[in-house]
């Protein structure tokens, strides 16, 4: 393993524009069309000897093992003793575990009925409370598909900051308000305080019953059900569905209510569709693995510590925060399955924003800054909007014309006006936003999260570098008796005197 991984890491490459020259195939072999979605590696530095190599890195890490034992349900999360069986969500995985995805979906269907029916009276607002996983993917999916089509209003309210919640229902009307309560554990302590003052909000509204309009998504009903909510507006999903990973489980309640159940059903089947070409598909050609090697080898051999993420396209502005939490959460770790240091890095740092914005704002440090930051731009063929066609071409232009420069980039005699180029970028370009191919996107980046993992031999399905800090809140908060360092007090006492 030890040799696959210096193959990779002391492999010589040649500067990109080279690398064009030397193979007239190039970009057709680093190009992948699947599900509605265009991936090109080749502004990337991988070549045909880089690959090999990645190869081999693959196989020497049991990648396609992996890959199995991951579909079939396996208990692949082994700190944790369980399988990740978000894919069953979208039918692929085990017999069973599809079986019993689908029972849930059933039961999220007949609610979304009911309320279409106005069993719950009148419902035009969507208040959903959850934060992380159990937020994330609602925000984004319905950010980006609901622009037009959404029947309802959604607001998500993640931050424990009060001003968050107040902000979110300053339009809504209580009486015509769904309240949606999402957290996996439901012991969250931000979503079961903006729940509660959620509720209370309701009650001073003059609501009958509030919790006669709460809807709790979750893998621990029993506590939803001591929480107040009754058990047959309870959502469950399984523990075996990762948080980061829960879109596609009844936290996307609020995607299928708001947009439609066929909408929501063609986000997994174009997950599902991913799905397919990643366990399907020769490594070489195998988007998700493709994305990983570059991610692996800028990581590792270049050391590169961030890799940078542009939406060219408002509807998918929130991607880049949807990525920190799915590749920082799953693979920022430092030990490896069997606890043994990893040795080298592990998860880039993600970051990003929304083109052409960030043109005028970050591209400098891209373009002739002292790190290297692998950039992945994402746009889409079909424009989001009425206005005339030249929005839409200056914007995909820009966003071509980036990648072009960073890897061209433009000798001068003044040091200062020079670009050094050869820098990498992945353009992923879609046919539209559309459901499936949204969910295709998704379950790519998914995939290649997968992937990193394995390569590096690390579990990217649990994430106890959060507890820590959660912990602490709670001994700061008197319950635990923790002891702090004198800054940390001295915050303390500044904030709240002794009135904490
Ligand atoms: O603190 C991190 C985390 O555990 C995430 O993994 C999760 O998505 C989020 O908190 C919310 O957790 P829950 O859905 O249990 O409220």
């Amino acid at each position: 393993m030890n040799d696959a991984w210096s193959a990779v890491e002391g492999a010589e490459t040649r500067p990109l524009l080279d690398l064009f020259q030397a193979d007239p195939d190039r970009l057709q072999r680093l190009t992948v069309d699947e599900a509605g979605i265009r991936f090109d590696f080749s502004k990337t530095h991988l070549d045909q000897r880089l690959l090999s190599a990645f190869v081999a890195l693959a196989d020497a890490q049991d990648l396609a093992g992996a890959r199995e034992r991951f579909f079939s349900a396996r208990q692949i999360n082994v700190t944790e003793g369980r399988a990740a069986e978000h894919t069953a969500e979208r039918g692929q995985g085990a017999p069973d575990s599809v079986a019993r995805a689908q029972g849930l979906h059933a039961r999220t269907r007949a609610l979304i009925d009911a309320i279409e029916a106005e069993a719950f009276g009148p419902v035009r607002h969507i208040l959903h409370i959850g934060i992380g996983g159990s937020a994330l993917g609602p925000d984004f999916v319905v950010d980006a598909l609901g622009r037009d089509a959404a029947r309802y209003d959604v607001a998500v309210v993640s931050n424990v900051d009060g001003a968050a919640l107040e902000e979110a229902v300053e339009d809504f009307d209580p009486e015509a308000t769904l309240l949606v309560i999402a957290s996996k554990t439901f012991t969250t302590i931000e979503t079961m305080l903006n729940a509660r003052s959620a509720l209370a909000w309701m009650e001073e509204a003059g609501v009958a019953d509030p919790y006669g309009r709460v809807i709790a998504l979750t893998a621990s009903p029993e506590r939803a059900i001591e929480f107040g909510v009754d058990e047959t507006r309870i959502l469950p999903f399984s523990e075996t569905v990762g948080g980061r990973y829960s879109l596609w489980s009844s936290i996307g309640f609020p995607a299928a209510l708001a947009l439609g159940w066929s909408a929501f059903e063609e986000l997994l089947e174009g997950a599902a569709a991913m799905d397919r070409h990643f366990r399907l598909a020769p490594l070489d050609r195998n988007a998700p693995v493709l994305a990983a090697f570059v991610d692996r080898y800028y990581a590792n051999a270049r050391g590169a510590q961030t890799r940078a993420v542009f939406a060219y396209d408002e509807r998918l502005r929130l991607l880049p925060s949807y990525l920190q939490q799915l590749e920082m959460e799953s693979n920022g770790k430092s030990v490896r399955i069997d606890g043994s240091p990893v040795g080298r890095a592990t998860s880039q740092i993600t970051w990003g924003g929304v083109g052409t914005d960030a043109q005028h704002a970050v591209f400098q440090l891209l373009h002739q800054g002292t790190h290297l930051a692998p950039v992945e731009f994402v746009a889409a063929i079909e424009p989001g909007h009425a206005l005339a066609p030249e929005h839409h071409r200056q914007l995909l232009i820009n966003c071509f014309a980036q990648g072009a420069a960073l890897m061209a980039g433009k000798a001068a005699d003044d040091p200062a006006r020079s670009y050094p180029g050869d820098r990498p970028s992945t353009t992923i370009l879609l046919d539209r936003v559309d459901p499936a191919t949204l969910g295709a996107l998704i379950a790519f980046y998914e995939q290649r999260t997968f992937a990193n993992a394995v390569l590096l031999g690390i579990n990217p399905f649990d994430q106890f570098g959060v507890e820590l800090g959660k912990q602490m809140a709670k001994a700061l908060g008197g319950e635990g008796d923790l002891s702090f360092d004198p800054s940390t007090q001295a915050l303390i006492a500044r904030a709240f005197g002794d009135q904490i």
